[in-house]
């Protein structure tokens, strides 16, 4: 499998065997890790780390990760960088490439980060933007099969907000044979477009993606059931108000408890309890939610190992 020179923008980008790949070489680079032999891949390597919204996780994972394979990130806040002045993107890129043999960036516009990667020489990866968090998919498919042996054949049921999170997961899912179950609030539903591709996608691996506004309907019998913050970076102001909209929307137990009996339960965190989650319930047995942040370093040395 070769993927040297690729951008990582989304899941849309990358085959069920390629999506595949990365999980695999995830797991045995944490194994690895976890023996104490080295890995030092991408030694002499620079990766740039642009980041327009906040980030623990995402910062730190890849940070950390391109240390351990040999390599050297910098955390360029946009506010210190020339584009926060109004340079263009198209020459930030190109000047970056002239340094750099990676550029991940975090920010609102997908367009943005597009744009980013037509100038830019070296790979582009999508730290996060308004439309999709692929980086995040592949951590999370990571868990489930560390978790429950495989992807392939489960019921992955999402109970949220239409965001972000659940366009890669829907892209992911699909493309590696889990059925996706959604419920979200009319009005929140996810995009249209993303919608269609992933049921193509999904229909192409035998398997289904489902939309409903019933949370009972979606996580019955469901093997994973994952949420995500009901007021996305940017959504602030709309806190109070989706709070309101959202509310039979909350994984709690009794919510739960509809699921399968070992079902896992799954956020990308940040979490806001009391939310999209209950204290119980993201503090329970059932959850793994550290493991899945604890993922996101592999996942990313194998995205940072394959394309870089
Ligand atoms: N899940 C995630 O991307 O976390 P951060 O916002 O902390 O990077
Ligand atoms: N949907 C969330 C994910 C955070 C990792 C956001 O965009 O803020």
């Amino acid at each position: 499998m070769n993927l040297k020179g690729r951008d990582f923008l989304t899941l849309k980008d990358f085959s069920s065997e390629e999506i595949n790949y990365l999980v695999d070489l995830g797991l045995d680079l944490k194994t690895k890790l976890k023996s104490g032999i080295p890995t030092p891949l991408l030694s002499g390597k620079s990766l740039g780390m642009i980041f327009q919204k906040s980030s623990t996780r995402t910062r730190v994972s890849f940070e950390v990760g391109m240390y351990q394979l040999g390599g050297q990130a910098l955390f360029l806040s946009s506010h210190d960088l020339q584009i926060d002045r109004g340079e263009p993107i198209e020459d930030t890129a190109r000047v970056l490439s002239r340094f750099l043999d990676g550029i991940l960036i975090r920010t609102y516009s997908h367009k943005m980060v597009e744009d980013l990667a037509k100038y830019s020489d070296v790979p582009v990866i999508n730290g996060l933007t308004d439309d999709f968090h692929p980086t995040q998919v592949i951590a999370d498919l990571i868990t489930i099969k560390e978790h429950k042996g495989t992807n392939k054949g489960l019921k992955f049921a999402y109970v949220g907000d239409g965001n972000n999170m659940v366009h890669s997961l829907m892209i992911g899912g699909a493309k590696v044979g889990m059925n996706v179950a959604i419920a979200s609030p009319e009005g929140y539903l996810p995009n249209a477009e993303v919608v269609a591709y992933a049921k193509e996608q999904a229909a192409l691996n035998g398997v289904s993606i489902t939309i409903t506004q019933d949370p009972f309907e979606a996580v019955a019998d469901a093997d994973v059931v994952y949420t995500d913050t009901w007021a996305s970076m940017g959504q602030e102001a709309e806190k109070e108000i989706r709070a309101k909209i959202f509310a039979p929307y909350q994984i709690n137990q009794k919510l739960l408890d509809a699921a399968k009996k070992d079902a896992i339960v799954m956020h990308c965190l940040p979490a806001y309890r009391g939310y999209e989650i209950t204290n119980e319930v993201i503090e329970g047995a059932q959850s793994v939610v550290f493991d899945e942040a604890e993922n996101r370093m592999h996942a990313h040395k194998a995205i940072l190992a394959a394309i870089l």
